[in-house]
């Protein structure tokens, strides 16, 4: 199944719950409760509650807080294969404005869930879940909408276990993934060559930068402020680029004359202008995304395209396009990969979780909305993380 099919089944399971929407009982399930029977719901003697606040899609637009309301609704049962995830920390993208606008698929209309990836406990199973996993497991996942809850049903078999609830982990089912699976398939690096990577210190940048030093190459990184560009330069970064200080096209026509290998483009609109004309010949730019256009009704930047052929020819340059949910064989894989990376310390998952943002630290399923706003004033050093809830009691290793 598609991860844009779970999206959608997914944020219609959770959906179904609106009927209670506003509901402020903070009545607890009883432990003994037939009514789910078939499921283990209840953790070394806790309950559930019956209801928990959610982030809900209610109008299609751009402007997030627009777009989304939080709601009270049902805690949702998780089906026999599933997980009842309590959220720890859920991660931000940049396309969770693209969402919100309905681009994911035009045909689902409001209200839905939102949020795609998340971390936390397992607090209740299905049956057939129970092979693989058990009440108490910690777990990321992504990809089934309704990240942005207190509780997620997850499908168990689309489900990561992690060693701990740290937000790190939560760098790397979309962020991490993205730039590990896209340089490996589309990148054809090779030691030497120069690459490229744009909004290179935030969430999917940062590893971008990483996998390219990792690969032999020089790397060049684009970013707004001088504190970023000396984060790139901590995580092996040769050449960033504050571009709010220095013009992009001077600065690589005049150190890069030769042009350069590959390009990890997420910005779009000018950026990406500028680099299909620094691309070198055999050149191979990856569109990842162009975030300067997703707060616009079209959600796409302008781009001056006319003489895009010509370019490309004249270079025997190519240009990619790389979506994650096309590539989930290569999933398990990169997972394990940068798990063990991170274990060994030889990757940085640096995670921005607001502590300089006006309002502080993100804490609260409600501090979602700041977030995103974070993002899109370009503020974020790593990923973005909110913190849903605390440690669980129950649970000594959160
Ligand atoms: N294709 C896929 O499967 C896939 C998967 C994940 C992410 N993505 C794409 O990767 C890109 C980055 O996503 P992310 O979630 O990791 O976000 P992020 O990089 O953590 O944050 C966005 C960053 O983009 C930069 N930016 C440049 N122009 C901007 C503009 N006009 N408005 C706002 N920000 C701007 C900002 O950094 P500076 O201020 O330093 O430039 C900002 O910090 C997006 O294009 C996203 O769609 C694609």
């Amino acid at each position: 199944m598609s991860s844009l099919r779970l999206l959608r089944s997914g944020a219609r399971a959770i959906g179904g719950a609106d009927a209670l929407s506003g509901v402020h009982s903070a009545a607890r399930r009883s432990i003994i409760d037939m009514s789910y029977s078939a499921h283990f719901m209840d953790f070394k003697g806790s309950s559930i509650p019956s209801t928990m606040r959610k982030l809900v899609v209610t109008t299609l637009s751009p402007n997030f807080r627009e777009a989304v309301r939080a709601q009270t609704a049902a805690v949702p049962t998780p089906g026999d294969a599933d997980l009842l995830v309590r959220n720890r920390f859920v991660g931000i993208n940049a396309s969770d404005i693209n969402y919100s606008s309905g681009r994911y698929d035009p045909s689902v209309k409001p209200p839905f869930d939102a949020g795609f990836e998340g971390i936390g406990e397992v607090v209740g199973l299905g049956l057939s879940a129970s092979s693989r996993h058990t009440v108490g497991d910690t777990v990321a996942y992504f990809g089934t909408g309704g990240a942005f809850a207190e509780y997620t049903v997850v499908p168990a078999k689309e489900s990561v276990p992690v060693p701990a609830a740290r937000p790190e982990f939560l760098t790397l089912p979309v962020s991490g993934a993205t730039a590990y699976i896209a340089l490996k398939r589309l990148g054809e690096l090779a030691k030497g060559q120069t690459v490229l990577v744009t909004a290179a210190a935030g969430g999917t940048g940062q590893f971008a930068v990483q996998f390219a030093k990792r690969a032999g190459c020089h790397v060049i990184g684009t970013c707004s402020s001088d504190e970023k560009a000396g984060f790139l330069k901590s995580i092996g970064c040769d050449r960033p680029i504050n571009y709010a200080a220095e013009d992009l096209a001077k600065t690589l026509r005049k150190e890069y004359p030769k042009g350069v290998d590959v390009v990890y483009e997420s910005v779009g609109g000018g950026v990406m202008e500028v680099a299909v004309n620094s691309l070198a010949n055999k050149g191979r730019l990856i569109v990842i995304g162009f975030i300067s256009g997703y707060q616009s009704q079209s959600g796409i930047p302008p781009f001056r395209g006319d003489t895009l052929p010509v370019k490309l020819l004249q270079k025997s340059a190519s240009m990619r396009g790389f979506f994650l949910p096309h590539f989930l064989s290569d999933y398990g894989e990169a997972l394990s990969s940068m798990m063990q990376m991170f274990a060994e310390g030889k990757l940085v998952c640096e995670v921005d979780r607001g502590d300089l943002a006006p309002e502080g630290r993100f804490v609260g399923l409600e501090s979602v909305f700041r977030a995103v706003d974070y993002m899109y004033a370009g503020k974020n050093v790593g990923k973005v993380v909110v913190e849903v809830a605390p440690p669980s009691a129950s649970s000594s290793k959160l």
